[in-house]
């Protein structure tokens, strides 16, 4: 197969340091160090495209003259993006760099789209140009429904449709506007509004669809979308207004909880308490430029969710500002989990979800991850401070710290519950002994002298227990570093940019966390404990500990907008007074 440089990457050499940048942002920056002089001619090179095998052979001898494998340097070089196998250049040509780039195979994920069905209820202003960029997206196929006319005051809202069809059903003339901008793209429509009587027509239209839009606002919408939820699990996006804001999310299918069918007997339920409905003709808002903002991260979520299975604003809503641009994320299913009164811890066992950690850590943890811009510098400091005889990961995921204590202790130990991360931290190397094994269950055979405790205490239930056990093999010299999830941050329930809004600083409990990938995409749910600051350090003081220091590390990127977050807190102890 055919390689060159990918084309969507700055790539660039810097001659007074000898080194290549490859990147623009934290989030796909490299570089590469020392760089040897073929491989600066060989990247040159691969600005035209050329057989892998062809450029293994061309330059397999001036690599080993500098004791370099040919063939694991381009495939580091493939993965690490800097290089990629080469494709016809069809119309797809930038979608497809865009998803190289966010991590995804190009072919794979222009296929899935191809294969997909993507139903939309409504086709005003919302709706409209969802279908037009999904079909120029190359969505295979789209079933539309609508039985609405177009008026003048539609063109305004969508620039889909054209004088010319004022009159016309909507479903007819977006039908036809779509085959202009992608005649691969088929379509299929049904004259219809969303309703109760025509809901099973809906139900049996729409039913082999992979997810259907909603853009259309009866005001029964989410009690018709939950009943179609009775019937048939297509998962469902919403889409549209909330007052002045524009609105995507929330993504929800028949097994979601809350679902559609639960939203809408809660504004049931306030409206028979608190509210009595007086105009009857309201209509939700409909402002052309905003409806573009509002299709477009809606149909990204689409596709989002249809190549990868997973959308950030599953169970989520976003709510945009048109004023000032600022975003706030509602999470449906935290606010339930944490106002649930009948709240109860579960077991530690997560082990299922660390598996899915544990393959994410492998190529991330120590790129581009927030744990390795974040902390990873300041906990080496801290680490490498000192000399120990002795020192104790636990938790040690894929041995990132167990591996910095490496460099300064005679003897490390690294224990894990999981199987996975512990076979990844020993690929990595290093005269560390790992041991997979709960630390309640360790039975040491002699004392440590420096203990580390990276984001584990918050997974486990029982957490005083393992604070005296780590108090039991502490030498009397001895330090601990215990980094926790930041329990501001946690306390957040939504943000607007970046300002956190803090509803929950009290609640100590159970707490269900997203876990994300370095492109924001949804990774797993996480089950953690979330305690207060005060909680762990009165805690360690009751084991018998005394603390020496407490930092906050802040991301150093001042554009990223995780620089006004507070992520970890990193608590350093040490035995007795
Ligand atoms: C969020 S990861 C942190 C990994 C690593 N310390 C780091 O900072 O990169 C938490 C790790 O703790 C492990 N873990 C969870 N409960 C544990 C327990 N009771 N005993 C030992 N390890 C545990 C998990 O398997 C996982 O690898």
């Amino acid at each position: 197969m055919k390689i060159q440089l990918n084309r969507s990457l700055p790539i660039k050499y810097v001659e007074a340091e000898n080194k290549i940048v490859c990147g623009q942002t934290f989030m796909d920056i490299t570089e590469i160090e020392d760089c040897p002089a073929f491989l600066l001619e060989l990247l040159e090179e691969l600005n035209i495209p050329a057989e892998f095998d062809y450029v293994a052979e061309r330059y397999n001898q001036s690599a080993s003259e500098e004791a370099y494998n040919i063939n694991e340097i381009l495939n580091n070089l493939i993965e690490e993006k800097i290089v990629s196998y080469t494709w016809e250049q069809d119309r797809y040509d930038r979608h497809r760099l865009f998803f190289e780039l966010s991590g995804m195979n190009q072919a794979d994920s222009m296929n899935t789209l191809r294969d997909a069905t993507v139903g939309i209820i409504g086709t005003g202003g919302i709706g409209s140009n969802v279908a037009t960029l999904l079909a120029a997206a190359g969505i295979g196929c789209l079933k539309v429904s609508d039985g609405d006319l177009i008026e003048e005051s539609n063109l305004t809202r969508t620039t889909t449709f054209k004088e010319s069809q004022i009159g016309t059903l909507k479903i007819d003339s977006l039908k036809a506007n779509l085959a202009e901008q992608n005649s691969f793209c088929e379509v299929h429509t049904l004259t219809h509004l969303l309703s109760r009587d025509k809901l099973h027509e809906f139900i049996s239209f729409f039913s082999d669809c992979d997810i259907l839009v909603l853009s259309a606002d009866p005001s029964n919408a989410f009690e018709l979308i939950g009943r179609l939820h009775s019937e048939i699990n297509i998962p469902v996006i919403n889409a549209g207004y909330l007052g002045r804001m524009g609105l995507v999310g929330p993504i929800m299918d028949a097994h979601s909880k809350p679902g559609f069918e639960q939203l809408f007997n809660r504004d049931v339920f306030e409206n028979i308490n608190t509210t009595i409905r007086i105009n009857k003709k309201y209509q939700a808002p409909s402002y052309g430029p905003l409806n573009y903002i509002v299709s477009s991260i809606c149909s990204h979520e689409v596709i989002k969710f249809i190549t990868t299975g997973n959308s950030i604003l599953k169970e989520k809503r976003l709510i945009i500002n048109p004023d000032n641009y600022e975003t706030l994320v509602y999470d449906y299913k935290k606010d339930l989990n944490l106002n649930s009164p009948t709240q109860h811890y579960p077991d530690n066992g997560t082990t299922d979800q660390f598996d899915i950690i544990a393959d994410f850590y492998k190529n991330h943890r120590e790129g581009a991850s927030l744990n390795r811009v974040i902390l990873d510098d300041y906990v080496k400091e801290v680490i490498l401070k000192r000399e120990y005889a002795t020192a104790l990961d636990i938790g040690c995921g894929i041995g990132t710290y167990s591996r910095m204590l490496d460099l300064c202790s005679a003897r490390v130990v690294a224990l894990d519950t999981n199987k996975k991360m512990l076979d990844v931290a020993r690929e990595k190397g290093g005269q560390i002994e790992y041991i997979q094994c709960d630390l309640i269950e360790y039975e040491s055979d002699s004392l440590f002298d420096f203990i580390i405790l990276s984001l584990v205490l918050d997974h486990i239930n029982d957490y005083c227990s393992y604070i005296k056990k780590v108090r039991s093999i502490l030498s009397r010299e001895g330090r601990v570093l215990c980094i926790v999830p930041n329990h501001v941050k946690d306390s957040c329930t939504s943000h607007q940019n970046d300002k956190m809004v803090i509803e929950n600083y009290f609640y100590e409990g159970v707490q269900t966390k997203s876990r994300l990938d370095e492109h924001g995409n949804f990774l797993c749910e996480l089950n953690s404990f979330k305690r207060n600051l005060s909680t762990y350090v009165n805690s360690f003081i009751d084991a018998g500990f005394s603390l020496v220091s407490i930092k906050e590390p802040r991301h150093p990127d001042k554009m990223h907008l995780g620089h006004n977050f507070p992520y970890f807190t990193v608590l350093e102890f040490k035995y007795g007074n």
